[in-house]
Formats: C-alpha cells, sequence, structure tokens
C-alpha cells in the first residue's frame, strides 16, 4: 500500500518574500524525450524531479538510453539517436502521467520494437482514443481496453506510418505532441490543425535540438526528413506551480510576493490574464528569453478579487490552474462563471466534481456544470474535503486556507510529488500555516 499523505491548513495569514518554484513539468518531460532522441549528449538544468517527469526519466532508461542525475535538477543524456532506442524488458510503467502516456504512445507506434504503457488507477481511466485513433489512421497498431484506456499495446511498425492531416476535436497539446513525435517516424508529411492555440512547447524544442518544424497559425507540420542535435535546456519554474501563490497571494491580505524565472510562454499565461480580469495585481518583471522559452520574475501583492465571466479563448491558456482559480472566485466579490472547460472532466481527477464537491463542504456558493462552473463568492469555511489523489486540488484546497475562517483539512495529498514536492516547504517558507501527517 503507498502512504497516504493529510494536509492541515490553518485559517488565515499571509504570503510573503521570494521563492522559485519547480521547474515546468510540461518542458521536462520533452527534455528527456527529445534529448534521449539526439544525437549527442544533452544538458537539462531546471529539471522537475517530481514523480511524473522521472517516470518519463526511467521509461527512456529502460529504453537504453543513459541519463545522468547529477542533483538539483541537472541531467546529462546521453542521446541515442531518432533510431537508437532499444525494446524496454518489461512493461512501462508511467504512473499518474497523462503526458508521458501520451506522448510517448505516438513516438513508440512508429519504433521497430513493441512495447506496453501501463499507470495507475487514475491514469488507467483516462481517455487514450484522442491519441489511438488518429495514431491508427497513420497506420499505428495499438491496443487498448474497451473503454479505450490503457494498458496500451503497441505493436512498433517502422517504416509503415503514414503522415496524416488531421484536424484535432479537442484543443489538447498532449495530442498534438502524440502526432507530432509519430510524425518523426512516418512517410509524408503530418499536420496536426488545433481548435484553439495549446502549449507549444514540444514544436519550440523540436526546433531548438535543430528538427524542422512547420507551424503556421493553427497547423503544425512535421516529416521524418530531421535529426535532432543535442543542446543545453534550461527549463524554467512552471507557471502553473506558480499559480498557487499567484492566487494565495492575491487572496492573503498584507502578502507580497516574488516567484523568480517563471515561465511565460503565451500558451500558458491564462492563468495571469484571468486573476488580472478579477483585479489582481501582478507585476511581470525582467523579462527575458533562456532556450527559446520566454522567462520572466511575477511579483504579485494582495488585492480584492471581483468575480468575472471566464473568456473561453483563454480555457485551454490556463487549463491546469482552474482548481485554483475555483478558489480565486471563492473569494471575489460576485459571480465568476467557466464555461467551455469540458476537458477539467478527464484530468488526473474529474477537476469540475471534485472541486465542487469541496467547495459545497466549505461552505462556498460553487453550481458544477457539464463544461464548468459557477461559483457565487462571499467567503470560504472550514472542513475536510477530498482531493480524489489529484495533486492540484490538494494544492489549491491548502491555498484556499488564507481565507478560510476555520482549519481545512485536506485527504490524499500524495500525489503533490507527481509535480511540485517542494509545495509545503515553498508555502511554509512564504507564511502558509501548513502541515501534514503520513499513514
Ligand atoms: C500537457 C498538456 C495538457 C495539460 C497537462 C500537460 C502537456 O493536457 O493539462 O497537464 O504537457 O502537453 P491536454 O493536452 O490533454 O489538455
Amino acid at each position: 500500500m503507498s502512504k497516504k499523505i493529510t494536509f492541515h491548513v490553518q485559517k488565515g495569514g499571509s504570503l510573503n518574500g521570494e521563492a522559485r518554484v519547480a521547474g515546468d513539468k510540461s518542458m521536462s518531460h520533452r527534455s528527456i524525450m527529445l534529448g534521449s532522441l539526439a544525437e549527442g549528449t544533452t544538458h537539462v538544468t531546471g529539471f522537475l524531479e517530481a514523480e511524473d517527469a522521472l517516470t518519463t526519466l526511467q521509461a527512456f532508461r529502460d529504453m537504453g538510453v543513459e541519463i545522468e542525475q547529477n542533483g538539483d535538477g541537472c541531467l546529462t543524456i546521453h542521446g541515442v539517436g531518432k533510431h537508437g532506442l532499444k525494446a524496454p524488458k518489461a512493461p512501462l510503467y508511467l504512473g499518474n502521467s497523462g503526458t508521458s502516456m501520451r506522448l510517448l504512445s505516438g513516438l513508440l507506434a512508429g519504433q521497430a520494437f513493441n512495447s506496453i504503457l501501463t499507470g495507475d488507477e487514475s491514469l488507467s481511466k483516462r481517455p487514450m482514443k484522442r491519441v489511438t485513433e488518429p495514431l491508427t489512421k497513420m497506420g499505428a497498431d495499438i491496443k487498448t481496453t474497451e473503454k479505450g484506456t490503457s494498458p496500451l499495446e503497441i505493436t512498433g511498425k517502422s517504416g509503415k506510418l503514414t503522415g496524416i492531416d488531421y484536424e484535432m476535436p479537442m484543443a489538447s497539446a498532449q495530442v498534438k505532441s502524440c502526432l507530432l513525435l509519430a510524425g518523426m517516424y512516418a512517410q509524408g508529411e503530418t499536420t496536426v490543425t488545433e481548435p484553439a492555440p495549446t502549449r507549444d512547447h514540444t514544436e519550440r524544442m523540436l526546433n531548438g535540438f535543430g528538427y524542422p518544424v512547420d507551424v503556421d497559425k493553427n497547423q503544425a507540420s512535421i516529416t521524418a526528413n530531421g535529426k535532432l542535435t543535442a543542446m543545453t535546456i534550461d527549463v524554467p519554474s512552471d507557471i502553473s506551480s506558480a499559480a498557487f501563490f499567484l492566487v494565495g497571494a492575491s487572496i492573503a491580505e498584507n502578502s507580497n510576493v516574488l516567484l523568480k524565472h517563471v515561465g511565460i510562454n503565451p500558451t500558458r499565461t491564462g492563468v495571469i490574464d484571468i486573476l488580472r480580469l478579477m483585479g489582481a495585481n501582478i507585476e511581470i518583471l525582467n523579462e527575458r528569453t533562456v532556450g527559446g522559452e520566454p522567462v520572466a520574475d511575477l511579483r504579485v501583492i494582495s488585492s480584492q478579487l471581483k468575480g468575472i465571466a471566464i473568456p473561453e479563448h483563454l480555457v485551454p491558456l490556463a487549463i491546469d490552474e482552474f482548481p485554483v482559480l475555483f478558489i480565486a472566485a471563492a473569494c471575489a466579490e460576485g459571480e465568476t462563471r467557466l464555461t467551455g472547460a469540458e476537458e477539467l472532466r478527464v484530468k488526473e481527477s474529474d477537476r469540475i466534481q471534485v472541486m465542487a464537491d469541496g467547495l459545497q463542504i466549505l461552505g462556498v456558493n460553487a453550481e458544477p456544470t457539464a463544461d464548468g462552473m459557477i461559483i457565487n463568492g462571499g467567503g470560504i469555511g472550514g472542513g475536510t474535503v477530498e482531493s480524489q489523489g489529484d495533486h492540484r486540488i490538494a494544492m489549491a484546497f491548502a491555498i484556499a486556507g488564507l481565507r478560510a475562517s476555520a482549519a481545512i483539512t485536506i485527504l490524499d495529498c500524495a500525489n503533490v510529488n507527481t509535480s511540485f514536492p517542494t509545495f509545503k516547504k515553498l508555502a511554509t517558507d512564504l507564511g502558509l500555516q501548513l502541515t501534514s501527517d503520513e499513514s
């Protein structure tokens, strides 16, 4: 049995000081994948040494890639080249990580060996047809369960994949990235069209490694004609982890926090736009470009937030931040309305239902809808809430303590280690009154 972690957060307090939050999860996954496929030795700094990205690291070690962990987020990846991966001896276990499973399914579809991908209870429930269907159109052979979930049994179709022109039914960077990785092994061109912009770290990093990807408005195209040349990658802090403190320092009185070296790629900054529309005081300082990705320091100071109708075009640009944005809405004056966010129902948990259940326990007027939530701000009470093993829900309710009228207990928080193992330390250093116990 894996251990259970419970968070206890006292009511009130403020956040003050400076922090560099954990490395970007999306970029950490991609640094391992592309560094492994590159020719030469890739050096990575700022790598997120958390369970999700480490499952990707282990998967590539299991496929014969030598990866040195030199401590403090520094890696040396001895790339094996585009055709250098070896058959894993056992199924690749990908824990809680949807990104690992969806991106790997595309990459492994065109290899000269077979593979099986498995995951934990949550990952085994998540929809995989969104990747296996287009991959099948490319000539891939991937078996799912009848429900379209993992384990995925992949028969490698080396030299047999054909490029497709695919219009994605949902705005998903994982699906886009999966198909681009498969396209690196397909005959002809693979073009993916997205209904709305999603994070473009795959495209940027492929270009950084010297592999051609054409991006034209909402389309990205790739062929098998290219190779990856080793490079140096500096992974910035994850804006999705910074988001907890962007909201925390906004809602807590007398707060002033500086978040250092945060990735502000425009496909990820929806949380800043939404909070600013709600009246937050967030300054973007010291903007620079690091390894092809925009980075900045973010200063956030307390402010009284107001409810808004969240513009739908911002939804994919803030897709992982809604648990904590719901906490912001609960502290705002008036109504906040989220629509067009049905994707939240198929994340690590059903984030609409699990957040609505927890908010209602805390006395918040929160009404879940098919594709979002309506929250009438007016304060947060105390109580015991379930995170359902969802890391971002656990951290969101911990932040809620800053404005709660009584203590909050959050169950099932071990998965905070999948994305932000230093959350408790950083949060308490900044002033959150958070303790935890294990059983
Ligand atoms: C991710 C894409 C998003 C996001 C996930 C990471 C990625 O998922 O929710 O946490 O790294 O590509 P979708 O593409 O399914 O929206």
